[in-house]
């Protein structure tokens, strides 16, 4: 792999968003993630850009996650917020699923909002919960920074002491006490998928320093640290993973928790955006 073979991509991918949106003034990039859909519902969108239009992108593959890029205002905040994301356990790689980050930080993107759904193995936590990252751990045996460096991106060996911009964090809280809306606060793991955990491995995940566990967030989260944007990160716990009482659970029960979740989130997430005006 050539440093070439990293930026041409991200390059077509920019280059024709820039054709197709102008110079967007979009400071703000957003990843809707499960629990997040409804956010666009509040966007003034201006453009509404599906995947395959956009050269080099991957194409969503799940569901639950619709594969559009979305330009509009939230809040009076110009926004670029991506409706579905990649993970890898669709097959894609690391670099691939986060080219995303790096197009909309080529696009002047600055801040990244992310929400995912995750399951919470900190026993204070219930289904249906918000949880704000304060950290994070990456057991997904990948990197998305693996390869050659791209200086123009960032350093080789990037700092990781606060993956999670501490006044963005401040705003979520703020926003959380504002509203009555309960928002917990933890470390997230990142994990392959595409299955869930055994007893054994959510035991495992507790015992390390993990409160909540998800597929996602993490490899978006270095890059858009390596090209230095701020980020900030929610999860929906959608399921209870207590390993001494683990209950079977399925797709739909997590999207079912995310739903009941997501006027919660959409309300944190759009206080949020407000601050950045
Ligand atoms: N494990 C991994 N990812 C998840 C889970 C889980 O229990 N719930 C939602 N995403």
């Amino acid at each position: 792999m050539t440093a070439d073979d990293l930026t041409r991509p991200v390059q077509e991918a920019a280059d024709a968003l820039r054709q197709r949106l102008g110079d967007s003034p979009a400071r703000v990039g957003i990843i809707l993630g499960t629990g997040l859909g409804k956010l666009v519902d509040e966007i003034e969108v201006q453009d509404s850009i599906r995947y395959d239009e956009i050269p080099s992108m991957p194409l969503s593959t799940v569901e639950s996650h619709v594969g559009r890029l979305i330009y509009g205002t939230l809040r009076g905040v110009p926004v670029l917020a991506m409706q579905g994301r990649f993970h890898l356990y669709e097959g894609y790689s690391a670099h691939e699923i986060t080219r995303p980050v790096r197009v909309l930080a080529a696009l002047g993107v600055e801040t990244l909002l992310i929400s995912n759904a995750a399951g919470g193995m900190n026993p204070l936590f219930q289904r249906a919960d918000l949880m704000l990252l304060t950290d994070h751990i990456n057991l997904q045996g990948v990197n998305p920074l693996t390869g050659p460096n791209v200086d123009e991106w960032g350093p080789r060996f990037p700092d990781m002491s606060e993956p999670y911009d501490e006044d963005l964090r401040q705003s979520a809280e703020a926003a959380a006490l504002k509203r009555g809306v309960k928002l917990q606060q933890g470390v997230y793991v990142a994990v392959e998928g595409p299955n869930l955990e055994t007893r054994a491995e959510y035991r495992f995940l507790r015992t390390i320093g993990a409160d909540a566990v998800g597929m996602s967030t993490v490899p978006e989260v270095i890059v858009a640290k390596h090209m230095g944007l701020r980020c900030m990160a929610i999860s929906v716990i959608t399921d209870e993973c207590f390993p001494d009482a683990l209950e079977p659970v399925s797709i739909a029960d997590v999207l079912t928790a995310a739903a009941e979740a997501e006027p919660r989130l959409t309300q944190i997430m759009g206080d949020v955006v407000e601050t950045l005006a």
